[in-house]
């Protein structure tokens, strides 16, 4: 497990357990963050686990894939330089402390 800190559509922030080696949305979405809805079930098609990243140690992030960037092009609401699919990204120890703030909009 390692911590990493969601900011929640209302505000809220909240930190949470993430499970190393699933994608950072199963424990999102274990834990109840608020607009994590995640309808297409981790495929980078629906982009309703989006996200903005706002802090991670470095290098600790994996690219962004074309999938990921498809999806986040199309079918986000308000994309950003930093925005991410959560499910596109699988948890490693080095992500320890990362903080996403949960995209609004939808
Ligand atoms: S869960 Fe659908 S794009 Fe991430």
């Amino acid at each position: 497990m390692v911590k990493i800190v969601f900011i929640e559509e209302s505000g809220n922030r909240r930190e949470i357990d993430a499970v190393i080696g699933d994608p950072l949305m199963y424990s999102a979405k274990d834990a109840g963050i608020e607009g994590i809805i995640a309808e297409c079930g981790g495929s980078a098609m629906c982009a309703t686990c989006h996200c903005y990243l706002l802090e991670a140690p470095e290098g600790s992030m994996p690219d962004v894939e074309v999938a990921e960037a498809d999806t986040i092009e199309f079918n986000a609401n308000q994309p950003r330089e930093n925005s991410r699919l959560t499910c596109q990204i699988v948890v490693t120890e080095a992500m320890e402390g990362a903080v996403f703030q949960v995209a609004t909009g939808r």
